[in-house]
């Protein structure tokens, strides 16, 4: 497909163009960590901070960083006027008048997607509305294939790399200033059964009860399930926490509330311009992000919740597993020792953030 090329490249410009201005402070995968908002600090931070954020920033709240937010690092030729720091995944036809282009839908849905899995993927982005623009990651090579089989397909952004992950497109392909436009987006494996689930109906409870991070229950009795708080309740319309459960002697740690899984996902605008920063570059297999997705929130019992009314199946079909190196068994082992090797190092890479930050807030 020739717009697979067009678009990654179009991607990359655009990704280059808002991390452009990042790389003249040098950055150890440490330091990434202490990005976020609340590090605040040195004065390399938060330069840095402010090149890459200062275009969301409304520049009254954050004082000092105003005149960059006006032009950022690389536009200071540029008139302030024209500078255009946000974009978005919606296609745009080549004729007519710019300003009647369909406008970019309110939603996002992405999903990593092999050819094999099409029927499930098929199903799955039946159930999102016209609201949403589609994005498949394929770590197949298998693009074309989609638009004979599928006219939605035509309209989705469709981006290869072979054998990466849902992580490894995210951080690339999902930049939050690439995000901006879309109230939530939808970052879903491609083994999920949808038949109780519409997308649209799940916003509706997703807004009403201010969820930032959230995922669709799921349904026990017909796939699997990792973890109590995330299994389908029938109480009520969602719920936040694992409460009495079995497991949760302390209701306030995770996995018993702040707390969603990692195949299923759904994040706010706000959530995700934290929960991007948060993904390594180089720990693909985003192990270990879920117990961490409530510090991308300010109330996390409150704001991370899973949605009961509109639920799903997990199939939990291993469909990386078996495209490491070795043979079918031989590469499933591989693939899960570096899972688990990534987990630890996230792991301890958290916890040194931590630290270093009670240090430098103990110094001030
Ligand atoms: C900026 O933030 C202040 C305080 O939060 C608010 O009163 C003001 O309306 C905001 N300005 C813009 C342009 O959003
Ligand atoms: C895609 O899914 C819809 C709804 O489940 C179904 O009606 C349609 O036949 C599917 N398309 C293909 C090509 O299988
Ligand atoms: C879930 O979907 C299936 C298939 O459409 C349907 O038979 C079943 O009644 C639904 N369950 C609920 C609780 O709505």
């Amino acid at each position: 497909m020739r717009i697979v090329p067009f678009l990654s490249a179009l991607a990359f410009v655009l990704l280059g163009f808002v991390l452009g201005f990042s790389f003249p402070v040098s950055i150890t995968p440490k330091l990434q960590c202490g990005v976020l908002p609340w590090s605040g600090g040195g004065s390399a931070r938060s330069s840095f901070l402010g090149r890459l954020w200062s275009p969301f920033w409304n520049s009254s709240s954050t004082s000092g960083i105003g005149n960059v937010a006006r032009k950022p690092e690389g536009a200071e030729r540029l008139p302030p006027g024209i500078v255009v720091s946000e974009s978005d995944l919606h296609l745009r036809r080549l004729w007519g008048s710019p300003n009647k282009d369909a406008p970019v839908r309110k939603y996002l849905l992405a999903m990593a997607a092999g050819y094999t899995e099409r029927a499930n993927v098929n199903a799955t982005v039946q159930k999102f509305s016209d609201n949403f623009d589609v994005v498949l990651f394929h770590y197949d090579g298998r693009t074309t294939e989609w638009d004979e089989e599928f006219h939605w397909s035509k309209e989705a952004v469709h981006v290869s790399a072979m054998k990466q992950t849902k992580w490894w497109f995210a951080k690339r392909f999902l930049h939050p200033s690439i995000l901006a436009p879309y109230d939530y987006v939808f970052l879903w494996d491609e083994d999920l059964g949808v038949e109780n689930f519409t997308a649209e109906a799940y916003i509706d409870i997703v807004r009403k009860h201010g969820l930032e991070i959230s995922q669709p229950g799921l349904d026990a009795t017909k796939g699997k399930k990792a973890y109590d708080v995330s299994v389908k309740r029938d109480a009520g319309e969602m719920h936040k926490t694992d409460a009495g459960g079995r497991r949760c002697p302390d209701v306030h740690k995770r996995p018993c509330s702040g707390f969603v899984e990692v195949m299923a996902p759904v994040f706010s605008r706000d959530a995700w311009r934290c929960v991007w920063h948060m993904i390594q570059n180089d720990l693909i297999h985003g192990w270990g992000l879920d117990f961490n997705f409530w510090r991308c929130v300010d109330d996390p019992e409150e704001q991370v919740g899973v949605v009961d009314a509109q639920y799903v199946v997990h199939h939990g079909v291993p469909t990386l597993r078996d495209q490491g190196n070795g043979d079918k068994q031989g590469s499933r082992a591989k693939v899960k020792d570096r899972q688990y090797e990534e987990m630890h190092a996230f792991d301890s890479r958290m916890a040194n953030a931590d630290k270093a930050l009670a240090k430098s807030k103990s110094l001030t």
